[in-house]
């Protein structure tokens, strides 16, 4: 890398993720930096503080018990130095980043033709996706159609496809899911996409799966935020939040997650500073994505109601219900909900022994308000609202940047535990 190419990227990593990116900005490779993860027994403001003076990226949400933080090449020394208790996530991120982001070319298919699994191989471009989907829905037009949930801040559709069975289109209760509300966690795209096509591609022939889809109609969002999604494969890899630009602010990007307009006005698990990972917008469900999402999700409960509602994220490995706002608060069913998401967690493990942890989502993980999750449950009144949080756990290595080789092991185990909690719900 030239070193005006290096100079520039130190000074624009921390902005970056900072928010303040303006459009047309040249991509963060995050060449040379080295992530690591660092134990905070609780106290981050005292590893926050020791490494103000560095301009390494912090990256991660919850702090209590570690940050995983990007060093930029040039401060590696000086953040050794510190002889912080750290374990290594990427030698070179970037290195990492490249190799994630060798995104096939799609051919697509011939007319009605059944894409190949060999989509799971790698990771796509937005636009990619939004063919993949067609060609899977033209190949199965009697059971599916796509769908839209609005407009996102730059004008992308959000698009979806709704599959039923031998009930036809629209005559059960609803499962649903969100892929991609956090841009940067590219294999929930991956996850629900598999889901969709196992949903298809089985139907015929295995009569489990045709006994799921014949109990449910599926709406499946693979890339909630497109404006994100496309965002950290043109500039930042590691952006999370949406693109919206507000007036007077000069951070860009609201999370779609704490924008939801139920316990929106909390003021412990999201932020005010537009500058922020978390910041929650302006007004509750201000952001354009959540008003087509919130649009969306009051029409299916007016409809036949929602069964299960899951937003997948990564990462961390948790299977987390409601609630998100009160750590104190366990939902009604919460013996029932215990128990489908253990379940769901040992099926998940017998694919290739990936451990989930599960709970209610503020005491399991940390308080979120103008979440999903709380929205879903309380007023969109399904009767199981979720969060998966795919791999890794992050004491390895991956993080949000999880190699290609993982998708298919990652979607397999996630199907498998579907079809358990699909049955047993
Ligand atoms: C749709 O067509 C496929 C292929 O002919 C068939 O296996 C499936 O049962 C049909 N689905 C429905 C809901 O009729
Ligand atoms: C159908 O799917 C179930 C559940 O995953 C599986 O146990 C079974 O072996 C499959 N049957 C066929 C015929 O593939
Ligand atoms: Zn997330």
């Amino acid at each position: 890398m030239k070193l005006s190419t290096a100079i520039f990227q130190i000074l624009l990593g921390p902005l970056a993720l900072a928010g303040a990116v303006p459009k047309g900005e040249s991509k963060i490779t995050y060449g040379g930096y080295k992530a690591f993860r660092v134990a905070t027994h609780n106290n981050p403001a005292a590893i926050k503080e020791k490494i103000s003076k560095l301009s390494a990226v912090t990256y991660n949400i919850d702090n209590r018990e570690h940050l995983d933080v990007a060093v930029p090449p040039q401060e590696i020394a000086a953040f050794e130095a510190l002889k912080l208790e750290a374990s290594v996530l990427h030698e070179d991120l970037g290195a990492d980043i490249a190799k994630e982001g060798t995104v096939a070319a799609y051919e697509g298919v011939s007319a009605q033709a059944v894409p190949s699994l060999t989509w799971f191989n790698a990771y796509h471009a937005y636009a990619d996706h939004v063919t993949f989907f067609s060609d899977l829905q033209a190949a199965f037009s009697n059971q599916s159609e796509l769908v839209t949930a609005g407009t996102s801040f730059e004008g992308r559709t959000i698009f979806g496809i709704h599959l039923w069975g031998s009930g036809g289109k629209g005559s059960k209760p609803a499962v649903y899911y969100h892929g991609t509300v956090h841009a940067r966690e590219w294999i929930s795209t991956k996850v629900v996409e598999y889901i969709a096509y196992n949903l298809l591609t089985q139907y015929g022939t295995n009569t489990t799966v045709k006994a799921i889809l014949d109990k449910y109609d599926f709406y499946i969002l693979p890339v909630v935020n497109p404006d994100g999604f496309v965002y950290t494969q043109t500039t930042n890899r590691l952006w999370r939040k949406n693109r919206q630009t507000r007036s007077g602010q000069s951070c860009v990007g609201t999370d779609i997650n704490r924008n939801w307009p139920y316990k929106w006005e909390l003021t412990n698990g999201a932020s005010t500073n537009a500058c922020d990972e978390t910041y929650k917008g302006l007004a509750a469900g201000d952001s354009p994505e959540n008003k087509g999402l919130v649009a969306f999700t009051l029409g299916l409960k007016n409809s036949k109601g929602i069964k299960l509602f899951i937003d997948w994220h990564s990462y961390g490995q948790y299977i987390l219900f409601p609630y998100g706002y009160d750590c104190s608060l366990k939902p009604a069913n919460y013996a029932l909900q215990s128990s489908l998401a253990a379940g769901t967690a040992a099926r998940i493990k017998l694919s290739y022994g990936t451990s989930f942890t599960y709970g209610p989502s503020c005491s399991t993980l940390y308080a979120t308000t103008g979440d999903s999750v709380d929205y879903l449950d309380s007023v969109g009144l399904a009767q199981y609202a979720w969060t998966i949080e795919l791999r890794p756990t992050g004491s390895g290595t991956g993080g949000f940047v999880l190699p290609a080789a993982q998708i298919l092991p990652t979607a397999i185990e996630q199907w498998e535990g579907q079809k358990y909690l699909l049955a047993a719900a």
